[in-house]
């Protein structure tokens, strides 16, 4: 063989391993999505939702263990409701339904989210368990808030906060698995 064509096998060689590696910690990931994604909580909200949002998401992606995926889903809930609480806040009118408190109740999923993760680093899943879980309390009381009005902004609150409660079983569906 010539230098050259010695030079190119080499660098075949490299490239056929790096995608050989890539695909097998993808495949990692994928199998871990599944498994969050078929937990019983998570099929009893939106099952369909937990897969499109995970796998279409590349910090989960490219996760390359439970934890860590975890952590990503984790982070991902609470921008969720970082969202809701702007939109709450956003609003530019009075609404029909209390604006502080349904802001409050967002802020303070955020907070729950943002316990969580730090317990998570610190190897409490069960407190953070819990943390995810007292953040359905919040989404009750925008619930309640909103009750059966019908103006636009109480409809897309109320459509908002069912997705919201369908991202926090996510968040179990993923802390259920450490
Ligand atoms: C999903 O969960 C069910 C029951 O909880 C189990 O029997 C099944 O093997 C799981 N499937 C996957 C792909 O993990
Ligand atoms: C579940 O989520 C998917 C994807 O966002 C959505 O299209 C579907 O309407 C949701 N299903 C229910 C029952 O909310
Ligand atoms: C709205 O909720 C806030 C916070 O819970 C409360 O202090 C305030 O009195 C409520 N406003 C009205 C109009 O009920």
């Amino acid at each position: 063989m010539t230098s050259s064509s010695n030079c190119f096998f080499l660098v075949s060689l490299v490239v056929l391993l790096l995608f050989f590696l890539g695909s097998t910690l993808t495949m990692a990931s994928t199998k871990d999505i599944d498994s969050i994604c078929n937990d019983s909580f998570v099929h009893n909200h939106n099952k369909t939702l937990c897969l499109q949002t995970l796998t279409a998401y590349p910090p989960a992606v490219s996760a390359t263990n439970m934890v860590n995926l975890v952590k990503v889903t984790v982070d991902l809930v609470r921008t969720q409701a970082k969202k809701r609480a702007g939109f709450v806040a956003g609003l530019e009118k009075e609404p029909t339904f209390n604006k502080t408190m349904c802001y409050e109740s967002y802020i303070s999923i955020v907070e729950n989210f943002r316990s969580a993760r730090l317990e998570i680093e610190d190897n409490d899943a069960q407190t953070a368990s819990y943390d995810i879980m007292v953040s359905f309390d919040q989404t009750k009381i925008v619930k309640d808030q909103v009750g059966k009005n019908t103006d636009k902004a109480s409809k897309r609150l109320m459509e908002m906060t069912l997705v919201m409660e369908d991202f926090i079983a996510i968040a179990v569906g993923a802390i259920n698995r450490i």
